[in-house]
């Protein structure tokens, strides 16, 4: 390389280092600023959008696609899941027959209604154990144990087809059940944790 050719390049390097800092000094500026409204009741710009559900999509298929799925048509399992997700999920995904929520309508992004679309367990039972950031998804894991979170599963995948009166009858089934529920069989404290291993994720 001559003298010449060398100096444009040396040149060229220094104009980009500059153009990159300034880049990151206003952006520390803009974020230190306050313009950025993070108002829940603004959505996204299309583009930011479209970033942030990229990101999360590749997220959690990277981390759910070994998790090995236990039988999901147990009905012990499933009856589990409807008092389960009764009690725990309704208030912001619904449920067949259920008017919209007033926590629902304040909530961005929007939680999907199980009644309406189908999940794919390994990443429903990924997102229920862990939680997604700054969306208002909460990490159940760490109240709940992997059993627990499976009927849940089980039961989200059998919503689409339930009508607003098998949904009520399940839910009362499961309540009923839980009263007569003897210690050690699955049900109890004890019995689900004891259940809860070998149907997890394998950690990386
Ligand atoms: C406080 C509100 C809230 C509660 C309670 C809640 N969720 Fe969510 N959930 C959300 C929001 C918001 C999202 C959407 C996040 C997103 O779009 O990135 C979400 C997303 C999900 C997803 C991912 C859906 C998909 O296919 O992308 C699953 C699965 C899920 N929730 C299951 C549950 C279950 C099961 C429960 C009850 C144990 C529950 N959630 C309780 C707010 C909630």
């Amino acid at each position: 390389m001559n003298a010449g050719a060398m100096h444009r390049l040396k040149r060229w390097f220094l104009i980009t280092m500059v153009a990159a800092v300034a880049a990151s000094a206003s952006l520390g500026v803009y974020v230190y600023s306050g313009h950025y409204n993070i108002a829940a009741d603004e959505p996204h710009w299309f583009i930011t959008a479209k970033i942030i559900e990229t990101l999360r999509d590749r997220s959690i298929d990277r981390r759910a696609k070994d998790i090995v799925i236990p039988d999901l048509e147990d009905s012990q399992l499933l009856l589990k899941g409807a008092d389960q997700y009764e009690a725990m999920c309704t208030g912001c995904h619904l449920a067949p027959g259920m008017e919209n929520s007033e926590i629902r309508q304040g909530l961005y992004p929007a939680p999907p209604e199980f009644s309406r679309v189908r999940t794919d367990p390994g990443r429903a039972f990924w997102v229920i154990k862990h939680g997604i950031k700054m969306t208002g998804m909460p990490a159940w894991g760490r109240t709940h144990d992997d059993i627990t979170m499976w009927s849940i599963v089980a039961f989200i995948g059998k919503l689409p087809e339930m009508t607003p009166q098998a949904y009520k009858e399940r839910v009362r089934e499961a309540r009923a059940g839980e009263g007569m529920a003897s210690p050690g069989d699955g049900t109890g404290e004890h019995g689900a944790h004891q259940h809860g291993h070998g149907h997890g994720e394998s950690r990386h």
